[in-house]
């Protein structure tokens, strides 16, 4: 049976090209570690870490090689972000429409005499940035916020958000799991004060890197949330304040980092631009042939405007398990069904606790794999 692949939200597949290939060679030909050993190829790995961390700066548009961090994820550098940013007596907020990775640090924060405001998003996952303003207190420290919705792909006025933030004295934390290389994240023009970052979805790298870019005035106000050996100052008992020691403690995921590198050659020379017009291609072909369906209902926005390449369905008189089953088990195509760990989300979307199916687009994905997608969902309905 063939296989067709839609669960890029998840994590993008088939990864860029020569991704396995550099993980492999460095495994096999050379193995050793960067900043911990005095010989020669430990020196020339540290140059190749710090090529990724400067591809990094080109795409993100910063200029300080030094402070992009890696992390083994998303989720780790959101909470290097927010567990180590916020302290008792302050206040963050933060929106109805985020992933777990976002939601659930920020509930823990609430145990540590953190205030939490929630902004509220419409049923189409769009933010009210009237009432994310009219949240804005006197201690509040942050908004933290999602780009892309990973339920319905909806997206956020980054360039509002931060707006609102310039104007308040606030740091701006980007959750760009769902974004990062296929939509325009311009860290200077955007005025994002951290960014976080997965290397194994739009970035088409492996699992297990992320990361995060961060201007120094927020990286000063941050303690580190793990502490450990760097290489560096290793006669003292704490952490480095320099970057990016500071937020790099423990042996770095350097098979990760170099295949990370590789598949930002690939987005760096294709350009994010042309990646994002195939994705969004494919997903209007999608919402176009689902759209006219009556037992079919698309969770937020039915058009590519305003939203990245994830469509969330509700199977309105099925079982949506029991479609997403189908769809696997007799034509081969790959979902995710659920929460998709985003409960906020779907309460916001209507869609709590049923869930949906999610189909998400890759720019690897052909525009006939969609039409058989549509077709196989048309089959299971009519049968
Ligand atoms: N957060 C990822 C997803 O949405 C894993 O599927």
């Amino acid at each position: 049976m063939r296989r067709v692949y839609l669960d890029n939200g998840s994590t993008s597949f088939p990864k860029a090209p020569g991704v396995g290939k550099t993980m492999m060679e460095f495994i096999e030909d050379v193995g050793c570690n960067v900043s911990r050993g005095g010989y020669n190829i430990s020196y020339s790995l540290a140059e190749r870490i710090l090529n990724a961390r400067e591809k990094l700066c080109e795409l993100f548009n910063f200029d300080k090689v030094s402070n992009v961090i890696f992390t083994p994820n998303v989720t780790y550098s959101l909470n290097f972000l927010i567990a180590g940013l916020l302290k008792p007596g302050d206040h963050v907020l933060t929106t109805s429409m985020e992933h777990n990775a976002v939601a659930r640090p920020i509930e823990e924060a609430k145990n540590r005499g953190i205030e939490v405001s929630i902004a509220n998003c419409n049923d189409k996952g769009e933010l009210d940035l009237c009432h994310l303003e009219s949240l804005i207190q006197s201690n509040t420290k942050a908004v933290v916020i999602q780009h892309g919705s990973n339920v319905s792909g909806t997206l956020i006025a980054v360039e509002k958000v931060a707006s609102i933030c310039e104007k308040y004295d606030i740091f701006f934390i980007l959750d760009a799991a769902q974004t990062a290389g296929v939509f325009p994240l311009d860290m200077k023009k955007m005025k994002i004060d951290g960014l976080a970052f997965t290397g194994h979805k739009g970035l088409l790298g492996p699992q297990g890197i992320g990361g995060f870019i961060i201007e120094d005035k927020l990286a000063d106000s941050i303690t580190p949330i793990i502490h450990g050996g760097t290489g560096s100052i290793s006669d003292s008992l704490v952490m480095p304040d320099f970057l990016p020691d500071k937020f790099e403690p423990g042996t770095l995921n350097i098979p990760g980092i170099l295949g990370l590198s590789t598949a930002l050659d690939y987005i760096l020379d294709k350009g994010i631009d042309n990646i994002r017009k195939i994705e969004l291609r494919l997903t209007d072909i999608f919402l176009e042939g689902i759209k006219q369906r009556n037992d079919i209902k698309i969770i937020g926005l039915d058009t590519i405007e305003g939203r990245c390449p994830i469509v969330s369905l509700d199977f309105i008189y099925r079982d949506n398990a029991e479609l997403a089953f189908k769809l696997d088990d007799e034509y081969g195509i790959m979902t995710r069904c659920g929460l998709h760990c985003a409960p906020m989300a779907h309460k916001t979307l209507g869609t709590f606790p049923k869930g949906t199916v999610r189909f998400a687009f890759g720019h690897f994905n052909t525009e006939e794999e969609i039409y058989y997608a549509i077709d196989s969902i048309q089959k299971i309905l009519d049968s």
